[in-house]
C-alpha cells in the first residue's frame, strides 16, 4: 500500500492505493483561509498538520486492514507558502500563501537586484512566488525576519510532522525564485539577493527519492511497519502531472481546481518568462515541465454559486445547460484572486460586464463558466506563443465532473479534451505514485501510467466562431480596466 497527502487550500487529501494503484481508503479534511487585509492569503501550518492527522486517522477508520500494509507515503502541496519557522521549528507566523498579493513591490526590487533572475528561476518574479514574500517581511517585520531558521514549503512542513526531516525537492523548490532549474540546485545568488542564508532552506532531493522514515509514535498510532518511507514528493501542479503519467515531452493536463492549470511536460529546461510562464523542474528526475498558472477555476463556480444561494452545483449546472442557446450576453472577468498567467496582477478582480434588468440567474453562472474558459484561453495563447503544444490534454480537478463544462473550454479554445475513466486522479494520487518510486526504485515511464480515456471531446467548430468575438471584447474589457485596478 502506498498513501499519498496532499496538503491543498481547501483541504487536506489523504488516498491510499495497492500494487494495482485501486484505491482502498480516501479522506478530505477541509481547511479554511483568512484574508487579515486585502490581497492577503494565509493558512496556519499547524492547521495542515491537523488535517493530516484527522485525514489519516480517518483511513485508519476506514480500511484498518490496509492503512497497516502501508509501505512508503508521498506528499503533495500547494505550492509557494512561506512557512517560516523559530529556532524551536514552531510556526513564527501563519504561512503566506501562492494567491497572496502583498509583495509586489518587493518583486520589482528583486528583478532590479538581479536582472537574469528569470532565465535562471524559470518563471517572471510574481508576487506568488516565496522569494519576495520574505523581502516583504524583512522590510515589515523585521524583528520575526530576524528569528527565521528555517523556511519550509507547505508539505515539507507536514514531512518535519512525519519524520523529523528538513528536507524538499525539486517541482516544490522551483517555485521559490531559490531554485536554478536548469542545474537542479539552489541559487546562491537569488537566495542572498533576499537577506537569507542557505542553511535557512532544506536539503533538496528529487520528488522520487526517499526523505526519511515515519516517527515510531505515528507508525503505532496508525498500525504500520517501522520502515515506512517517505518520499520527496512535489508541488500539487507536478504531482497532478504524475497522477496522470503527464512525464514524457508533450503530455499535458488542465486542473480546474481552486486555481487552475494548463501543464505540459518537458525533456528540457525550457524558460519562457516572458509569456509569464512557469518553466520548472518536475518531480522525478531529468524532466521539466511548463504551466500556465491561473489563480481561479472551479472557485469562481463555487462563489457565484454560493452567493445565489445554490447548494446543488450539479442541479445549477443542468439549469443553466438547458437554456444554453449561444454565448451569452454577460462576459464575466474572472480574477477573483488576481491572476499570473497571462497578466501578472495580484491587484486583479473579478467583473461582471453586460448586466441588464432580464440578467437571470442561470446567464450570470454561463457568464462565470465561459469567463473561466476565456482565461484558458488566453493562457493557451502563451503557450503557443512559446512553442508549446499538448497533445490531448486531459481535464482533472473538481470541475472535471461536469461535462457541459468542459465540451464550453474545449469549444472556447478550439481544442480537443479528454475525460478520464472513474474519479478525476489528483495530486494525491500522484503523490501515493512518488512513494511508491522511493520505495521500489521502479522505472519512471512504468509507474507513470495514463488513466484510461472514457471520451474525446472534440469542439464544435461553429461554437468556436461564435465564441470568438466574445473572446476579443473579453480580452479588451480587461486591457481597458488593468489599471483600474491597482488599490489608491
Ligand atoms: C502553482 C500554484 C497553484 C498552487 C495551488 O504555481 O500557485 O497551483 O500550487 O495549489
Amino acid at each position: 500500500m502506498f498513501l499519498g497527502i496532499d496538503v491543498g487550500t481547501s483541504a487536506v487529501k489523504a488516498l491510499l492505493i495497492d500494487e494495482n494503484s485501486a484505491t482502498r481508503a480516501e479522506a478530505d479534511i477541509p481547511l479554511s483561509l483568512s484574508s487579515p487585509k486585502p490581497f492577503w492569503s494565509e493558512q496556519n501550518p499547524t492547521d495542515w498538520w491537523d488535517a493530516t492527522l484527522r485525514a489519516i486517522d480517518a483511513l485508519h477508520a476506514q480500511n484498518p486492514a490496509a492503512i497497516a500494509a502501508t509501505r512508503a507515503i508521498g506528499l503533495s502541496g500547494q505550492m509557494h507558502g512561506a512557512t517560516l519557522l523559530g529556532d524551536d521549528d514552531k510556526p513564527l507566523r501563519p504561512a503566506i500563501l501562492w494567491n497572496d498579493g502583498r509583495a509586489m513591490r518587493e518583486c520589482a526590487e528583486l528583478d532590479a537586484a538581479l536582472p537574469d533572475l528569470g532565465m535562471r528561476a524559470g518563471v517572471a518574479t510574481m508576487p506568488g512566488m516565496t522569494a519576495p514574500k520574505l523581502i516583504w517581511l524583512r522590510k515589515h517585520e523585521p524583528e520575526l525576519f530576524a528569528k527565521i531558521k528555517t523556511i519550509l514549503l507547505p508539505k515539507d512542513y507536514i514531512r518535519l510532522h512525519l519524520s523529523g526531516d528538513k528536507a524538499t525537492e525539486m517541482s516544490d523548490a522551483a517555485g521559490t525564485l531559490w531554485l536554478d532549474e536548469e542545474s537542479r540546485s539552489w541559487n546562491a545568488d537569488a537566495i542572498a539577493a533576499c537577506g537569507l542564508d542557505m542553511a535557512q532552506l532544506p536539503k533538496l532531493v528529487e520528488g522520487s527519492d526517499p526523505t526519511g522514515i515515519l516517527r515510531p509514535e505515528l507508525a503505532e498510532r496508525w498500525g504500520m511497519g517501522s520502515t515506512v518511507v517517505i518520499a520527496g514528493g512535489g508541488g500539487d501542479a507536478a504531482t497532478g502531472g504524475i497522477g496522470v503519467g503527464a512525464v514524457r515531452h508533450g503530455d499535458g493536463f488542465i486542473s480546474l481546481g481552486t486555481s487552475s492549470q494548463i501543464f505540459v511536460a518537458s525533456d528540457k529546461y525550457r524558460p519562457k518568462p516572458e509569456e509569464l510562464l512557469h518553466s520548472f523542474t518536475h518531480a522525478v528526475p531529468e524532466h521539466w515541465f511548463q504551466m500556465a498558472v491561473l489563480l481561479n477555476g472551479a472557485s469562481c463556480l463555487q462563489w457565484a454559486a454560493g452567493l445565489l444561494g445554490e447548494t446543488d452545483i450539479g442541479a445549477l449546472l443542468s439549469r443553466v445547460e438547458a437554456q444554453h442557446k449561444a454565448p451569452s450576453n454577460v462576459l464575466f472577468l474572472p480574477y477573483l484572486n488576481g491572476e499570473r498567467t497571462p497578466h501578472n496582477n495580484p491587484y486583479a478582480r473579478g467583473v461582471f460586464f453586460g448586466l441588464g434588468s432580464d440578467t437571470g440567474r442561470e446567464t450570470m453562472v454561463q457568464a462565470v463558466l465561459e469567463g473561466v474558459a476565456f482565461a484558458l484561453s488566453d493562457a493557451q495563447s502563451r503557450l503557443h506563443a512559446a512553442g508549446t503544444h499538448c497533445d490531448l490534454p486531459g481535464v482533472i480537478g473538481g470541475g472535471a465532473r461536469s461535462r457541459y463544462w468542459i465540451q464550453l473550454i474545449s469549444d472556447i479554445m478550439g481544442t480537443p479534451l479528454a475525460r478520464y475513466e472513474g474519479a478525476a486522479k489528483g495530486p494525491a494520487f500522484g503523490a501515493a505514485r512518488l512513494g511508491r518510486l522511493a520505495l521500489t526504485n521502479e522505472a519512471v515511464e512504468d509507474v507513470c501510467q495514463k488513466p484510461a480515456i472514457e471520451e474525446v471531446i472534440e469542439p464544435d467548430q461553429a461554437r468556436h466562431a461564435s465564441y470568438a468575438p466574445r473572446f476579443a471584447k473579453f480580452q479588451r474589457i480587461y486591457a481597458a480596466l488593468s489599471d483600474e485596478f491597482t488599490p489608491d
